[in-house]
């Protein structure tokens, strides 16, 4: 398989679950402690190697393109005002990957986002990280992921064990484990009941895919809401050619979700030292630790 050069990260979405937040900001740019969302995201994919970065946006989501871009009046303010941290800080987020990006014009899903960066990826094997979707540990999380891929030369999906009372919110992998947490995909269900799923091996938002999953999602009938999954496809890709699974190690956080995103507010802001006393003697006043 040839080198993972490109990621498709889709940010089309309303984010409804986030509202009224997002009624005018991005959920990818709700802040992180110091950093939107998104940059989390683009830097586990520096952190892979990885230098092209397509966003699939609308039309309300071009200040994501904006911060990963220079802000030359911002910058000679902070030049000015003797800010060099800060300003090293901000270049550094414009230097970090080479950005393009690419319209979803009706939001049908994930699969439709992928599929309307088909032209910009052409015949390349590429990956797909979930805007929302944060991952922290050791080796990043797309990087376990293309580790796999260029072993076995196929298609690689992320999967994370969860309660079986939350399988019924994901895509769900049936899976034979060829090696400890490295899975052969012999098939995969979207969002299932409790009683009809496989395992609890769900699909988190990373996945490293070949070019032919185009002609899979093209016919890809709407589901419910007319989205077009792209577990549907990746289902019969699986089928006619093989597709593995990495159980992915590390953290994960939804940023959609609100008792994830708040944690993963508190664990980053915890791991600055300038902030973690202040902090934590600030929660103690109203929260009883055991
Ligand atoms: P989600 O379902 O988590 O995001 O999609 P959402 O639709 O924005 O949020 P809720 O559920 O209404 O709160 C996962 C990712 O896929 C993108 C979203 O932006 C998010 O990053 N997405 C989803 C698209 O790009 N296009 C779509 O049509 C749907």
């Amino acid at each position: 398989m040839k080198d993972i050069r490109k990621v498709v990260i889709p940010v089309a979405g309303w984010g409804t679950r986030s509202l009224p937040a997002t009624k005018n900001i991005p959920k990818e740019m709700l802040p992180i402690y110091n950093k939107p969302v998104i940059q989390y995201v683009v830097e586990e994919a520096q952190r892979a190697k990885i230098k092209d970065v397509i966003f699939v946006t609308n039309r309300d989501k071009s200040v994501i393109e904006d911060h990963f871009d220079y802000n030359l009046q911002l910058e000679s303010v902070l030049e000015r005002g003797g800010k060099l941290d800060k300003l090293e800080e901000v270049r550094r987020v414009a230097e970090m990957v080479n950005v393009m990006s690419v319209r979803q014009k009706k939001q049908l899903g994930l699969g439709h986002a992928v599929m309307c960066a088909r032209d910009l990826i052409r015949d390349d094997p590429f990956a797909i990280m979930v805007g929302d979707d944060l991952m922290f540990g050791g080796v990043p999380g797309i990087g376990q992921l293309i580790e796999v891929a260029m072993s076995e030369k196929m298609p690689v999906v992320g999967v994370m064990e969860v309660p079986w009372e939350k399988v019924s919110k994901y895509g769900i992998i049936d899976g034979e484990e060829v090696s400890p947490g490295v899975y052969r995909v012999k098939d995969m269900v979207e969002k299932p009941a409790r009683e009809d799923a496989p395992s609890r091996l769900a699909i988190v938002g990373r996945y490293v895919l070949t070019p032919d999953i185009f002609d899979y999602l093209e016919k890809v009938k709407p589901g419910k809401g007319g989205e077009i999954q792209l577990t549907d496809a990746m289902q019969a890709l699986a089928r006619d050619k093989g597709m593995m699974a990495v159980r992915m190690s590390g953290m994960r956080f939804d940023a959609g979700d609100w008792a994830e995103f708040l944690t993963a507010n508190i664990y980053f802001a915890l791991q600055d030292e300038d902030l973690r006393y202040e902090l934590l003697g600030m929660l103690k006043n109203f929260v009883q630790f055991n």
